[in-house]
């Protein structure tokens, strides 16, 4: 019987000791903007984008020290893309895993800032890992690199916090928020979990499969964290709850109700395991990880 919970403590561990040397402590001897880094950075979280990237790279029996770099980078996005969530312009947050914002604990501008060298020291992370490695393989690092690019860019997470923000407020589509939360949350997510087994050498039918396992957790995930919005513990989630309704946000609870919505998360959960099928025991964790994504009160 697969054990995720000591899975989830060995590659949190694996991933905290890289994430640490890229980023150090924090201390006060280094410039401000590397003490807001590593202050988000390291602050904890799940690391769920980071784990994701590992478990397709073992799915395809490609684990490496490569991957490790890889899920790093994909951390640092997610963590820059929540420094910015944070900001007043935008979900106007104090609380985020279990410390102040960022903002709150330095100022605004250097929250901005934080979040701009997360994102460029993850890109120059990935290109460092990729020239390591002998020039055949360089095709295949620059395909995942152009990856990660687009589904943090403004045809995947840019464009979801557009549309998450242009539809405070109001109230939308089913389907819209299905697309809204696809591009949000799913395309990073996804990215992280084709990019693991890419790296790792996975067949197009493989990366396929691994493709739609990712896109149903995603949604199951953003479902879930609707949910949790409303029925989780502030002090478990790290951040506060209710926040979603004050702010006019759409979310599946307030669509189409909160049972109905986990209804839904178990759905998107099972579609998700039927697209792993065609893989063995290699794939257990990123079985476990999907029903874990539904389940967590974190
Ligand atoms: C929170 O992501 C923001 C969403 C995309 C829903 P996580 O729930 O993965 O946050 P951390 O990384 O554990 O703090
Ligand atoms: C977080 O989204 C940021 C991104 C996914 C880019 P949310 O605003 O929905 O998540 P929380 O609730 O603040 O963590
Ligand atoms: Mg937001
Ligand atoms: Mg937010």
């Amino acid at each position: 019987m697969f054990d995720l919970k000591s899975y989830l403590k060995i590659h949190r561990q694996r991933v905290n000791a890289s994430l640490h040397s890229y980023l150090g402590t924090g201390d006060s001897d280094v410039s401000r903007v590397t003490q807001a880094m590593s202050y988000s950075v390291m602050a904890g979280g799940k690391r769920l984008r980071p784990i994701l990237c590992i478990a397709g790279a073992q799915a395809v029996e490609g684990d490496q020290e490569a991957v490790t770099a890889l899920a790093c980078a994909l951390e640092m996005i997610h963590t820059y893309s929540l420094i910015h969530d944070d900001l007043p312009a935008m979900d106007d947050d104090e609380k985020r895993r279990g410390k102040a914002t960022c903002h709150v604990r330095f100022d605004e501008a250097t929250a901005l800032l934080a979040g701009d060298a997360l994102l460029t020291l993850a890109f120059k992370i990935l290109a460092t890992t990729a020239s390591q490695f002998p020039a055949a393989e360089h095709l295949n690092w620059l395909n995942v690199i152009a990856k990660i690019a687009s589904a943090s860019g403004f045809r995947g997470m840019i464009e979801g916090q557009m549309r998450d923000m242009a539809s405070e407020g109001k109230i939308i589509s089913i389907e819209d928020l299905e697309i809204l939360h696809g591009l949000k949350t799913g395309k990073l997510i996804e990215a992280s979990v084709v990019s693991g087994a890419t790296i790792a050498g996975a067949t197009e039918i493989q990366l396929q499969a691994l493709s739609a396992y990712a896109v149903h957790i995603g949604l199951a995930f953003q479902v879930a964290d609707d949910i949790l919005n409303v029925t989780g513990d502030p002090e478990r989630l790290g951040k506060n709850t209710g926040t979603d309704q004050a702010r006019g946000k759409n979310t599946y609870p307030s669509l189409i109700g909160l049972e109905p919505a986990q209804r839904l998360a178990d759905r998107l959960v099972d579609k998700a395991l039927n697209a792993l099928d065609d893989f063995d025991k290699k794939a257990d964790p990123l079985r476990a990880i999907a029903r874990y994504i539904v389940e967590r009160n974190r």
